[in-house]
């Protein structure tokens, strides 16, 4: 496909219609995880403006800080660390409206409000997290969580070790 990213207007459930056909034309044939991670984090931040969209992997028992788009971030993460790590040890998808309500939560940059991490399985285990920050409060509904869940799915066999 072309490298233009045709960006949608309108209601959330609208953006993300449009936009995971064009992720999945993105990374369609492309087995190296480190681009179609980039393209992802790009597709995602270029649709919805978010402060940083990124990837933590998992690599020799912690999350690696991945491609991302945003501001400069904290490199690693232990498990059951910040909202990552317990996306990550819980093994779901974790939606923090405030993420000062949020114990442990680390703060890579004050500016960022609300979360969702939603991890990233491969053959059954775990294989990184995708984490979006918003610098608004209360970004993030099941809805975010189900186009994401379904997006990460998308993504062919993550291995960036
Ligand atoms: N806030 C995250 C850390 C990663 S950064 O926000 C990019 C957390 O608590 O897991």
């Amino acid at each position: 496909m072309s490298e233009d990213l045709k960006i949608a207007s309108g209601a959330k459930s609208e953006q993300y219609a449009s936009l995971l056909p064009q992720i999945r034309a993105l990374i369609e044939g492309e087995s190296d995880a480190v681009s179609n991670l980039a393209n992802i984090a790009a597709a995602l931040k270029e649709q919805f403006g978010w402060f940083w969209v990124g990837f933590y992997m998992v690599k020799n028992g912690e999350l690696v800080v991945g491609p991302f788009q945003g501001p400069v971030a904290c490199t690693r993460i232990r498990k059951g660390k910040g909202v990552c790590g317990a996306s990550w040890q819980e093994a779901r998808t974790l939606i923090v409206p405030d993420v000062e309500a949020f114990p442990g939560h680390i703060a890579c940059s004050s500016l960022s409000r609300s979360e969702i991490v939603v991890p990233i399985f491969h053959q059954g285990e775990i294989v990184g997290v995708l984490d979006v920050d918003s610098a608004e409060l209360n970004t993030f509904d099941e809805e975010d969580q189900r186009w994401l869940e379904e997006l990460v799915k998308a993504i062919p066999g993550v291995n960036v070790r």
